[in-house]
């Protein structure tokens, strides 16, 4: 992947904090999400009330890409911090990394955690969900 590709989703996942819905926990999270045709589809965290309807930034921008007929997936890019201020790198619930699984290939997909545009890590997703479950061991 290239460095530049990098940054930008590193960009869009910061802007995406100001779009978190974060009356709960005021922790935010931003997504960038790219195909591997190189499109991109942004995500924040949206809470709830009612608690458990909450959405991961991160399922949020699969479910918009997935919903828009994307099925094939490069990598993403997430941040996050309390109060809309990055302080650490924010890595994905199990929840998310699962979704993942269902729609990457375990392998290639890569998951960049950012501090900054110049600040970040990157994982496989192997990485953050070894021996996970997948659609193949439905067949076993
Ligand atoms: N959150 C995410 O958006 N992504 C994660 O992978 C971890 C947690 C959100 C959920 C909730 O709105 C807030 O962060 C605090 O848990």
């Amino acid at each position: 992947m290239e460095e530049k590709e990098i940054k930008i989703l590193i960009e869009n996942a910061i802007n995406m904090l100001q779009r978190s819905y974060i009356p709960y926990s005021n922790f935010a999270v931003g997504a960038s999400l790219m195909t591997k045709e190189g499109k991109i589809y942004n995500g924040c965290n949206i809470e709830n009330s009612a608690y458990t309807p909450s959405n991961c930034a991160e399922r949020t921008a699969f479910f918009k890409a997935v919903s828009e007929g994307e099925r094939d997936f490069k990598a993403i890019a997430i941040v996050g911090g309390p109060n809309r201020v990055i302080k650490d790198y924010c890595a994905p619930c199990g929840v998310c990394r699962q979704v993942m699984r269902e729609f990457c290939e375990s392998s290639e997909f890569k998951i960049i955690l950012a501090k900054s545009v110049d600040d970040y890590k990157i994982f496989s997703l192997e990485e953050l969900l070894p021996l996970g479950f997948g659609a193949d061991d439905l067949k076993k």
